[in-house]
């Protein structure tokens, strides 16, 4: 309130003076870590998974060098909810862009993302306390992601993979293998917005009603995360 009254009798002493206030408040808003979202919406999800007794695994399609997977683990490992934290990457990178993909995601290229599978593997076992896993390869393909159903059900699923083709598929298996009340958390929910058409919300809403979800808005994460509560109908 204090500060609407002050703005209200904004007084002009010098322009440098608010150019200086805002560019610092710009700064002191602004995002100091890429993670930041993903680990903003672990920390809000801590206390619903533990009241509410949500249990299951956690899944991660698109996990890069692990580093959400690693932050998942320390930030819900507490609550006792989650057995396993199973990540899948291709590690060589993201896939070829068909020209439909190349004109949703113009700034994302084949080969994106590359890192090394050892170095991945080796960070995730050593830090992870034997929870972490990881499934390597494409997961577009069916029997990949049968290696999954291991580890299912699922009570948080992250979708963090750019490509269409490869949020539908994730998406499918996500809505189809989470708990009554798990997370959905789309890193991607505002991207593949190019020439404004908006096909992850679409794609989205599709999936769900297929297989028979509800999805209960949760949390925005700028600038482009959303996540939901999953439930039957
Ligand atoms: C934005 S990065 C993931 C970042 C990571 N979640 C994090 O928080 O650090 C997207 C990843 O999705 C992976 N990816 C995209 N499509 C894939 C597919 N069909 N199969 C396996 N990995 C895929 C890419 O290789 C890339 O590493």
């Amino acid at each position: 309130m204090k500060a609407v009254l002050e703005h209200k009798s904004y007084r002009y002493e010098s322009q440098q003076a608010v150019i200086d206030e805002i560019d610092a408040l710009a700064e002191q808003l602004d995002q100091k870590h890429p993670l930041e979202r993903k680990v903003r919406f672990l920390l809000d999800i801590r206390g619903y998974l533990y009241l509410n007794r949500i249990c299951g695994n956690y899944i991660e399609f698109g996990s890069f060098k692990s580093e959400m997977q690693y932050a998942a683990f320390k930030i819900l490992d507490g609550t006792g909810a989650i057995t396993a934290y199973l990540g899948l990457d291709i590690f060589t990178g993201e896939p070829d862009l068909n020209p439909h993909e190349a004109t949703a995601m113009p700034v994302t290229a084949s080969g994106d993302f590359s890192c090394d599978f050892e170095q991945v593997q080796q960070f995730v076992q050593q830090n992870m306390a034997g929870k972490g896993e990881l499934i390597r390869g494409d997961f577009r393909e069916k029997t990949l992601l049968q290696k999954c159903d291991a580890f299912a059900p699922f009570n948080i699923a992250v979708i963090d993979c750019n490509l269409l083709s490869s949020l539908e598929v994730a998406t499918r298996y996500a809505l189809q293998n989470l708990t009554d009340g798990g997370l959905l958390f789309f890193d991607d929910y505002f991207t593949n917005f190019g020439q404004g058409v908006p096909r992850i919300p679409r794609m989205v809403q599709r999936l769900a009603a297929v297989s028979g979800r509800k999805l209960l808005e949760h949390g925005f994460y700028p600038p482009f995360a959303k996540s939901f509560i999953v439930c039957s109908e």
